[in-house]
């Protein structure tokens, strides 16, 4: 903040009385629509800093009146909500939204909610979520950006950039909350809220990265996250909150807490009873309590007694008006009224969900589907016209009237000529009857092509929405094999919030798309890619596992001591009976489920056929301090003009502490003609190598690299280099 920018925080704070700074701690929920009395005192009084939850733009701008006209220091709210993937357009979940691997995309997603938000007197947005995503039986990995903290890094900067443009205090700008801080999505057995147990360096190389690249992108708050951290729970984590996010990072924002989180320190076993919470939390870094009122309730005996020092309840209060005055809220000058609602972004809608959507599966290239060649189309499944379910978790403003399903975008697309029938199949997501199976096949058998619309509907993933079997729910594996069984092709589009366990299924189709949730526009997105008009561009930013029980599986695992090789991976069925406890050898696999993904992270087909060739390097030997151009020649040999997706992976082969088998460091985004060829280069320097050691020091090692350049996690064209020791 410039010097005028923090001399009016200063001044304000200079007239605040104790417990009106108090007030600016407290985050409480809204009346949602009205303002009661009690609120209305509360505004009045200077006793709140902020509510969650108000959307409409009226009630909003009258919270503000009052607390600008009514209150002694006239100092306005901060307004929160979740906009997480859309406000009332709702575009892909985020995990899709890291799929497209298109920054730009992500930030003009996040634009338009933005705007639609500020709309409504929203001036405050808790995301982005940069957690890891390692386990899809969390339910909360619909909100990642996926496993890689690289990825996750960029996207999570391009959300920011996106909410907040250059300038915070614009009227359509809304302030991000860097979220949960940190670890979350480490936990146990993939059950939200579980602990974690995370080895500082493991924390400082793979969880706390994409929270230090958002503070250097401008993210002005920070939620830690309700999680149990090595036995202290982030939201009263002092190691954390200060040390690392304040002194290390210089984070000078506000760190708000989540959910009624101070209070359950008390139920996590940290403290006991809410005075304690509010001593704990206060202390250890958190400035603003969302929910709970621990700190409205004890603050005052607590700093009375000295077990908080006022400088503290300060700073605290300093960075809540930081905030505020980022945000234009301090300005002399009244704002004009809210911008006006935007129209709907139906366009980026599309775009997106088109974007997003990674086809895995292409047999005999069925896709894309030639409305020309078809007489007939049997469209089955759940998902395939249900406006709700194709919009995902968190979609509490999304206008499910403004949906188009893509039953009606294919009917649309191929008009009177194509017969497009529909069956459900199947009532819900979750159905276990198979009463309406004889339909669906009957509809198949007479059709040119199925196309299955299948997947998890909304609420099976999201906050508290785990599952211990990802497979596809209810009855839809069974769906898929007897409409299979027709023999007329099947393209299977899955939406949903996770990656799913699909092998029981992928054999039996001939077509795989994944959309995730596609959001408002899944129908007329999804059929520009199964028309072809849209080639598939996306890649997973997650690993599809086989099955369930392989989870976490991630492609920058160590190496373990006993790797798997192709030879030594043996399956369940070729063991002889009564065979040797050392017949398979000791490598590290599952017996019934190998030791490789279904789909590698980075994966996804287009409709046309890339080839490496060349992986080099400018230099095979550099020093720190330098850097390398590695480039490879890429040519799309396939039909059609698509979008490759260009990535580089390192691996530190020696390091003072074992270093994971493959790091993404870069990605480009390559769109190449039928026919066309090109080299892709990538500078990379010896920072980029550089991780975090035991002792908790950033460190660029000399020794041996190898980096490969490809279209997925598993690209084998490789190429070695060394960084020797620069002094
Ligand atoms: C979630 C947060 C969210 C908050 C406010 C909590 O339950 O963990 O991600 O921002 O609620 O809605």
């Amino acid at each position: 903040m410039n010097r005028t920018s923090e001399d009016r925080v200063e001044a304000l704070l200079r007239q605040m009385t104790v417990e009106e700074k108090i007030g600016q701690l407290s985050l409480i929920q809204s009346d949602e629509g009205r303002i009661s009395n009690d609120l209305r005192q509360r505004i009045r009084g200077g006793r709140i800093g902020g509510v969650l939850n108000e959307t409409d733009p009226e009630v909003a701008r009258e919270i503000q009146r009052i607390a600008r006209e009514e209150s002694r220091l006239g100092i306005p709210l901060l307004i929160g909500r979740d906009v997480i993937h859309g406000f009332r357009t709702v575009f892909p979940i985020p995990l899709g939204q890291a799929a497209s691997w298109d920054l730009d995309l992500v930030e003009r997603c996040a634009r338009a909610s933005g705007r639609e938000a500020a709309a409504s007197g929203v001036n405050w947005t808790f995301s982005p979520m940069l957690d890891i995503g390692r386990d899809p039986r969390w339910g909360r990995i619909a909100e990642t950006f996926g496993e890689d903290p690289w990825l996750i890094g960029e996207m999570g900067a391009a959300m920011i950039r996106g909410f907040q443009g250059d300038d915070l205090s614009s009227p359509e700008a809304l302030a991000t909350s860097a979220k949960h801080f940190v670890g979350y999505g480490a936990s146990e057995g993939g059950r939200d809220y579980a602990a974690t147990f995370i080895p500082e360096t493991e924390l400082r190389n793979v969880h706390l990265p994409p929270f230090e690249r958002a503070v250097e992108a401008g993210t002005p708050t920070v939620m830690p996250s309700f999680s149990d951290l090595n036995g202290i729970p982030a939201t009263g984590n002092e190691w954390l909150l200060t040390d690392v996010l304040r002194e290390e990072w210089g984070f000078d924002g506000l760190v708000v807490s989540d959910w009624n989180a101070v209070q359950e320190l008390s139920v996590h076993g940290l403290t006991d009873g809410d005075r304690e919470a509010a001593r704990v939390a206060s202390g250890a870094g958190i400035d603003m309590e969302m929910a709970s009122q621990t700190f409205a309730e004890h603050l005052r005996s607590i700093l009375d007694s000295g077990e908080l020092p006022l400088s503290r309840l300060d700073a605290m209060v300093r960075a809540i008006l930081r905030v505020k005055q980022r945000l234009g809220l301090l300005a002399d000058t009244s704002p004009e009224a809210l911008p006006p609602a935007p129209e709907p972004d139906l366009d980026l809608a599309r775009e997106a969900a088109a974007a997003c959507t990674v086809l895995l599966k292409n047999h005999d290239s069925i896709l894309p589907l030639a409305p020309e060649a078809l007489n007939s189309i049997a469209v089955i499944g759940p998902l395939a016209d249900d406006p709700y379910e194709q919009l995902g978790t968190w979609i509490f403003d999304g206008d499910p009237a403004l949906s188009q399903t893509p039953l009606s975008a294919i009917r649309e697309e191929v008009g009177d000529a194509v017969r497009v029938e529909y069956e459900r199949g199947l009532e819900t997501s979750r159905s276990e009857s198979r009463e309406r199976f004889e339909a669906a096949m009957v509809l198949a058998r007479g059709a040119d092509v199925a196309v299955l619309v299948l997947g998890e509907e909304s609420i099976l993933s999201g906050e508290a929405h785990c599952r211990a079997d990802i497979r596809l729910p209810g009855a839809q594996e069974a769906l898929v094999r007897a409409v299979a069984e027709t023999g007329t092709p099947v393209v299977l589009i899955v939406m949903a919030g996770r990656p799913l366990a699909l092998q029981a299924v992928v054999p039996h189709v001939d077509a795989l798309l994944f959309a995730w949730h596609p959001g408002t526009m899944a129908g007329p997105g999804l059929s520009d890619v199964v028309f072809g008009r849209v080639a598939p561009s996306a890649r997973l930013p997650v690993t599809f596992p086989r099955v369930s029980g392989q989870v976490p599986l991630y492609y920058a695992h160590r190496n373990t001591g006993r790797p798997p090789t192709p030879e030594s991976v043996v399956s369940i069925d070729e063991i002889e009976p009564r065979a040797a406890q050392t017949s398979v050898g000791n490598t590290s696999f599952y017996l019934d489920a190998g030791d490789s993904p279904l789909f590698p992270f980075g994966f996804g087909l287009t409709y046309s056929d890339f080839a490496y060739e060349n992986v080099r390097v400018s230099t095979e030997s550099l020093r720190t301090g330098d850097s390398l151009t590695v480039s490879v020649d890429l040519a799309n040999q396939g039909p059609v003009e698509a979008v490759e997706t260009v990535q580089l992976y390192v691996r530190d082969v020696v390091g003072s502490i074992t270093r994971p088998v493959r790091e993404l460091k870069a990605f480009q985004r390559v769109l190449l003609a039928s026919g066309e060829t090109t080299t892709v280069s990538f500078d990379l320097t010896t920072d980029d190598l550089s991780f975090v050691d035991r002792h908790n020091q950033r460190v660029t090692e000399p020794g041996a690299f190898h980096v490969w350049v490809g279209g997925d996690a598993t690209a084998d064209q490789m190429a070695t280099f060394r960084v020797e020791d620069g002094s």
